[in-house]
């Protein structure tokens, strides 16, 4: 009994400390006054005294979610940080509930292709390791992977374990290569639900190349609009939102230069350099990197011309220097993680190679979390 309540006692005493460095790190940007958040801080203290935890007010759930953004040091996209949408979602309990507000979130962020970034919370936890509740899609539209009797996959081979759990759920695909798997929802310790996404809202994007009319009918490949990250734990003040999916625009080379192109993804840069009549026999003639190039040229050009928003790595890099720029002249100094900001195509001809970052974990922030099923 008594070593209970030391054990919990040090939790109260750690969740304390997170909740009062963030209400202080709201107070000081928001410039609100000394006086208000000594006040909020007190009442945070009664309150996690009374109950063992305590209740984000909208405004500091929404700004601490921007926060993490601005502080997730592989994001190219940061400067778009200030103008998050949050949708607050923690009365959502049942999972079905649940379900319905991430329906929501899918259609007002795609926005008919006009994105919108966006966020959904969902209730909290104080302990990371017992979630209110977890999606355990890592993210809410992805491609279902087939194994295949000879070895080979059908489809998106990184969405293989899911695609293996959702079949035991009892789901059961098309069986093409862009089947769009179910959401999965786990509440509490109950077993999980899957449910259909309604294909009214779900926005895709067939690939046509400007210049090689046969891009389209010989290759058959196309991309979701939006990538709606789902499985990261917002953590603000103490509090572990491990249910809180969050979707920004594709920069192309995600698409063209990595899921469709990875020899271990949709692997179609030998189809591509086909298409296009190239001497693919020797790697000298750089087959690969022309390939690369008309699928990344096939990207941008079938989403811009759809008008479904995307980026270019060049136009981000510019822009995430830029963001550079605000942090340090508002007094704050930046943070980044090299190996992900810079492009995975042509990546000396943007200036993000050519600086130095310091990859220091601020919070809040977003962190990656265990998967709740076998790998
Ligand atoms: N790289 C992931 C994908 O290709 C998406 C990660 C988030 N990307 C973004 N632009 N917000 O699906």
């Amino acid at each position: 009994m008594h070593r209970q309540q030391a054990v919990i006692g040090h939790h109260t005493a750690e969740l304390l400390r997170e909740a009062e460095a963030y209400i202080r790190q709201f107070g000081s940007e928001l410039r609100i006054s000394e006086e208000s958040t000594s006040a909020r801080i007190a009442g945070i203290k009664a309150e996690i005294a009374e109950r063992g935890t305590y209740t984000h007010t909208f405004e500091e759930l929404a700004y601490g979610a921007k926060l993490a953004w601005r502080n997730s040091n592989r994001c190219i996209g940061r400067l778009f940080w200030d103008s998050l949408t949050v949708q607050d979602a923690r009365e959502a309990a049942a999972a079905n509930e649940i379900a319905e507000a991430v329906f929501r979130h899918i259609e007002y962020a795609t926005g008919g292709g006009k994105i919108l970034p966006t966020i959904t919370v969902f209730a909290p936890t104080t302990d990371a390791a017992r979630p209110a509740a977890r999606i355990w899609n890592d993210q809410l539209i992805r491609y279902a992977g087939y194994e295949q009797e000879d070895g080979t996959v059908l489809g998106d081979p990184i969405s293989v374990p899911l695609t293996r759990t959702c079949m035991e759920l009892g789901w059961r695909g098309a069986g093409t290569a862009f089947d769009v798997l179910p959401i999965v929802i786990q509440v509490g310790a109950n077993p999980p639900e899957w449910f259909d996404i309604p294909k009214d809202i779900v926005l895709e994007v067939p690939l046509s190349h400007p210049d090689y009319p046969t891009f389209e009918t010989e290759l058959r490949l196309k991309w979701y609009a939006v990538p709606f990250v789902s499985n990261m734990r917002l953590e603000i003040g103490g509090l572990h939102y491990t249910a809180s999916p969050f979707n920004g625009w594709y920069m192309g080379t995600e698409i063209g230069a990595r899921n469709l192109a990875d020899p271990f993804r949709y692997n179609m840069l030998p189809a591509v350099g086909a298409l296009m009549g190239l001497d693919t026999s020797r790697e000298a003639t750089l087959w690969r990197d022309r390939a690369l190039v008309e699928l990344n040229v096939a990207v941008l050009h079938s989403y811009k011309s759809q008008g479904v928003t995307i980026v270019d790595h060049h136009t981000a890099s510019k822009q995430f220097m830029l963001f550079m720029e605000k942090e340090r002249q508002k007094g704050r100094q930046p943070t980044g993680r090299w190996s992900w900001l810079v492009p995975p195509m042509s990546p000396a001809t943007t200036a993000i190679y050519h600086n130095r970052y310091e990859d220091r974990e601020l919070k809040p922030n977003y962190f990656y979390q265990d998967p709740p099923y076998g790998q």
